[in-house]
Order: structure tokens, then C-alpha cells, then sequence
């Protein structure tokens, strides 16, 4: 069986086509290199360009390379850009996965997992966010990611196509140095980046209901979103006709205050930060419930915090050899 991971070449992506790999799963990539780097495909899988808004292309790959199930990650991922640039985002996000789905389900291939995102939720005023929680996306980022999970589902309904949404909590860290992720999107390299500028990090508002007054998340390792998606591969594999919708995280919080407490350890930068404004649009809280994924597909989380930025800050010195101290 051969898995076609759109996205492939991306920091989320070339983290499951290692897992796959690693479980023995035949993998092809197929990426448009449009924020994807090629040296990211490991040697022996093989790597299709090309945007998935081209049918005939991805039907192509489909056929040539026997595909029997898709893990579709390829998407536009910055929030504020969304905003900026809506309809890019509709484009590159719902039409590239409509064009998918029609050769995916014309070509007959049975199985495919989306990458969604606790995006959808928008600011969910609850302690755990379950599967039930309502989705109200607040940028046309999360928009796209309810809209594909609403064209993935209708079209797993109307054909039988097995499925599974995963919904991502915050991803950081990497499972080796070059696999890092080399955007400033999130908290984690946003702060090693005022860090390295010896600037203070930054808290955007300390006055949250929240125990210290900062946001609270649930950071997830991307080692171990990968392995969720070996798992929920097998699961649509060996019971077919699934259609699943799980929270990636851990169901554990941690506040801005602590990730930049621990950062500041990791790093031996020891930079106290410095409290501006709220921003609009962040929610106090946004903590997974990680119950569903774990019956669904007998996954877990292992790595914890530590872990995520001791492995991001390896991956942060690769990049910017004058950040290491010491
Ligand atoms: N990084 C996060 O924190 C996070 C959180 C939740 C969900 N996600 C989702 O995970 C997925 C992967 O994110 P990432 O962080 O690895 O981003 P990334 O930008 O590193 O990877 C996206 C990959 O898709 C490719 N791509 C984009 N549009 C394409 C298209 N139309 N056709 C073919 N290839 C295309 C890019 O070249 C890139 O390799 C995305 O769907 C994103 O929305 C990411």
C-alpha cells in the first residue's frame, strides 16, 4: 500500500513521512514547493511538484504511483496572512482539496486523512475542548479548515471513502535538527527570535482569567502528531469505511508565562519579558480533550514541553549558528 502525503516537503509533513516510513508504509511525496523544501524528502520516497488545483497531475500521481490512501497536509497555515489574503486561502485550502478528493475518489483510492486544526474552534469559552465543542473559526484560516472538514466528510458519505480529520493543537519542536520548522508563526520561535535580537519576549496581555493572568495552550510535539497519523492510517486500513474527527494535543495547559520561564532555562538566555496589550482574537484558553483520539486509535503523546523547545532550539542554532550561548 502507497500513502501520497501532500505537503510532504513541509516541517508537519516531513515529520509523517518519516513516521510512515519508519512503520514500514511505502510513501510518495507530493508538494509544490511552495513553502516545502525537496531536502526534506528522504532519500527513496519519491518526490511529485505539483499543486494540488491541478487534477490531471495529482490524478496522474495517483495512478502512477499505485496510491491507496492520501494524507492531504498541503495548505496555506498563517492566520494573519488569511485575513489579508482570504481568497488565497479558499483557493490553495478548499479548492486544492476539492480537486483532490474528485481524482482521489475518480481514481478509487479508499482511505484519506486532513490535516485540520483547533483553529476551527475559534475562542471556545470551555476548560477541555471536546469534538463536540461547537466549531466557530474566527479567520478565514479556520474557515477553510471547517470547510474542508465539512467537504471531506459530505464526500466520505457519499462515496465511502474512509476518513479521519485531525485536528492539530499548538505543533512545536522536531524530531531532528533540519526537520525543524523555519517559520516565526508561533510562541516558541517567535520568542527565540526577541531572544537571539536580545530583545525581551513578549506577552501579549497578563490579564486572562487564567491562574497567572497569561494564555493558556496545549503544545503538542510534531514527533507525536506523526505518530497520530500512523495510527489513524492504519485505523482507516484495517477498518474501513471510518469517518473520524480527533483533537490532536495533550490535554495538558501551559500559560505563555511558563513556556517563556521555560525557554528562557533552555536557551541560557534568562530574558525577562515584557507584557504589551492583548491581541485581538486570542482566546484565554484552548486545551484539548485528547480522550476521543486515544480510544479511536490507541494514541498517545509522549514527549512533554521540555522536549519541543529543547528540540526547537537545536533546530533554531542550525539556522542561526550566533543564538547558541555558552
Ligand atoms: N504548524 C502548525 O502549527 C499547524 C497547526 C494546525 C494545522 N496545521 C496544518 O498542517 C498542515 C501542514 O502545516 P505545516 O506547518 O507543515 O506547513 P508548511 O508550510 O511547512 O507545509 C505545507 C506544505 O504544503 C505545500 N503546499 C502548500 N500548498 C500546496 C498546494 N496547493 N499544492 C501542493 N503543495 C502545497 C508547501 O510547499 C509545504 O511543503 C497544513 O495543512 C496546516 O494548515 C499546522
Amino acid at each position: 500500500m502507497t500513502w501520497l502525503i501532500t505537503g510532504g516537503a513541509g516541517y508537519i509533513g516531513a515529520h509523517v513521512v518519516r513516521a510512515m516510513c519508519e512503520a514500514g508504509e511505502r510513501t510518495v511525496v507530493y508538494d509544490d514547493l511552495s513553502t516545502g523544501i525537496s531536502e526534506r524528502v528522504p532519500d527513496g520516497v519519491p518526490l511529485v511538484v505539483g499543486s494540488t488545483l491541478d487534477a490531471e497531475h495529482v490524478t496522474r500521481a495517483l495512478v502512477d504511483h499505485d496510491v491507496s490512501g492520501v494524507v492531504h497536509l498541503a495548505a496555506k497555515k498563517q492566520v494573519g496572512e488569511s485575513v489579508r489574503q482570504p481568497l488565497v486561502y479558499y483557493r490553495e485550502n478548499i479548492e486544492g482539496l476539492r480537486v483532490l478528493l474528485e481524482s482521489v475518489t475518480r481514481v478509487g483510492v479508499p482511505s484519506f486523512v486532513f490535516s485540520s486544526s483547533a483553529a476551527v474552534y475559534g475562542m471556545p469559552d470551555v476548560h477541555l475542548v471536546t469534538e463536540e465543542t461547537p466549531c466557530l473559526p474566527i479567520s478565514p484560516y479556520g474557515e477553510t479548515k471547517l470547510a474542508g472538514e465539512w467537504l471531506v466528510r459530505a464526500t466520505a458519505r457519499a462515496t465511502g471513502l474512509s476518513t479521519a480529520c485531525l485536528r492539530y493543537f499548538n505543533v512545536a519542536g522536531s524530531a531532528a535538527p533540519e526537520l525543524a520548522d523555519v517559520g516565526v508563526y508561533n510562541l516558541i520561535p517567535m520568542v527565540f527570535e526577541r531572544l537571539t535580537a536580545n530583545d525581551p519576549p513578549r506577552i501579549f496581555g497578563d490579564d486572562y482569567p487564567t491562574p497567572d493572568g497569561t494564555c493558556i495552550r496545549d503544545y503538542i510535539h510534531v514527533a507525536d502528531l506523526a505518530e497520530a497519523h500512523v495510527a489513524a492510517a492504519r485505523a482507516l486500513r484495517t477498518s474501513p469505511g471510518r469517518d473520524l474527527t480527533l483533537n490532536i494535543g495533550r490535554g495538558e495547559g501551559v500559560s505563555v508565562r511558563e513556556m517563556i520561564d521555560r525557554i528562557n532555562a533552555i536557551t541560557g538566555y534568562d530574558r525577562p519579558p515584557t507584557v504589551t496589550p492583548r491581541r485581538p482574537g486570542d482566546p484565554a484558553r484552548v486545551v484539548a480533550s485528547a480522550d476521543r483520539a486515544a480510544t479511536e486509535l490507541a494514541w498517545k503523546a509522549k514527549h512533554d514541553v521540555q522536549d519541543m523547545i529543547s528540540s526547537a532550539w537545536e533546530g533554531w542554532v542550525r539556522l542561526h549558528p550566533s543564538a547558541a550561548r555558552g
